[in-house]
């Protein structure tokens, strides 16, 4: 008979009120996979995209669905070819696989161990569960696709949000000048991150904000939000400046033939959680806990993620 697992699920796409908790089978460990018990899984915007069904063109699914995309835990099982973290490895990762079923709100997985890396020592389960996808984002959009460097200036939309506030601090890292969009009530927050300015985006339009902190603009405009905030920001850009969006595809925002555009998908990679794991145990890297919710109240972590209003990151501790 097959192991079970405790895990959340559903058997069709819709709302909130489609997840279940209850016992699903435990598919068995393969070549090259690894059984991990799972200590905390990050929750994220993409999740409840999937699970109303608005992520099939690009991902296929099948049912029953277990969602979830980032996962903290403990290797129990290796498969045969899985040498790379052998049992009773700590490890974390950004779990996309080619199809959705087996994702990691659950007290254990079945995952390829090509997903895995070592987790950061130095920050909790949670911490360590809510990182992968945020992280591996802002990293991949601010730092490789935006090459950000010392001495530049950047603007980031959605600053307070678990992306967003890891952008803050990878930017801050590498020595660049940092003004934070979000709603007023987090400007304390974004700073603590190590923002140098705050802009509210309710207050007025955010580019005459930064006419006042960066009169010659900025060098890069990180956007996680879109919409009205990265329409009012367009002209807080260098004409030579750098705009990376995790959310426009840039056709409609009628750029300049001077700037520099990408959308940046966040890939899995375990270089970059490696990168992220140096960072964070070099004391670089914090990761802002908003809320934990235990397996059972997986719905209550989608209330809180479909706010879209959420500060630092949402995790599920199983
Ligand atoms: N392409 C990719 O690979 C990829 C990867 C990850 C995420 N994303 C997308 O990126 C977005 C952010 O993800 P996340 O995980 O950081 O979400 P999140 O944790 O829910 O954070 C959203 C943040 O956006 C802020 N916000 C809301 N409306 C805003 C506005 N008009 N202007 C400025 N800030 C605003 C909120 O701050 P306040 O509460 O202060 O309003 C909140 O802190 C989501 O839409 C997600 O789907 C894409």
């Amino acid at each position: 008979m097959a192991q079970q697992t405790q895990a959340a699920y559903y058997t069709e796409f819709g709302g909130i009120g489609k997840i279940q908790v209850g016992p699903l089978d435990l598919p068995e460990v393969g070549e090259g996979e690894v059984r991990v018990r799972v200590k905390a899984a990050g929750i994220n915007p993409v999740d409840y995209i999937v699970r109303e069904g608005h992520f099939q063109q690009v991902v296929p699914n099948a049912f029953p669905a277990v969602p979830g995309w980032d996962v903290a835990g403990i290797v129990e099982e290796c498969g045969h070819g899985a040498s790379r973290l052998p049992e009773g490895s700590e490890v974390y990762g950004y779990v996309r696989r080619p199809v959705v079923q087996h994702g990691t709100f659950a007290e254990h997985i079945v995952v390829p161990e090509c997903y895995l890396a070592l987790r950061p020592q130095r920050l909790s389960w949670q911490a360590a569960g809510g990182l992968p996808l945020a992280g591996l984002t802002a990293y991949q959009s601010v730092i490789v696709a935006g090459g950000l460097k010392a001495g530049e200036t950047v603007l980031i939309l959605g600053a307070s949000g678990g992306v967003g506030g890891t952008a803050i601090q990878l930017a801050k890292n590498v020595g660049a000048t940092v003004t934070a969009v979000a709603s007023g009530q987090n400007a304390d927050y974004m700073k603590e991150l190590g923002a140098d300015f705050t802009i509210d985006y309710k207050a007025g339009p955010v580019a005459e904000a930064v006419q006042k902190v960066a009169p010659q603009g900025v060098d890069l405009l990180f956007d996680a939000v879109s919409g009205d905030t990265l329409s009012q920001s367009l002209s807080a850009l260098k004409p030579t400046g750098r705009l990376i969006s995790v959310l426009n595809d840039g056709k409609a925002l009628k750029l300049p033939a001077s700037v520099h555009f990408a959308h940046v998908m966040a890939q899995p990679s375990v270089p970059g959680l490696n990168h992220l794991r140096e960072l964070a145990d070099a004391g670089k890297l914090a990761v802002p806990i908003a809320a934990t919710f235990s397996l059972a109240d997986t719905k209550k972590a989608f209330e809180q993620i479909e706010s879209k209003h959420t500060t630092g990151k949402v995790v599920i501790v199983p």
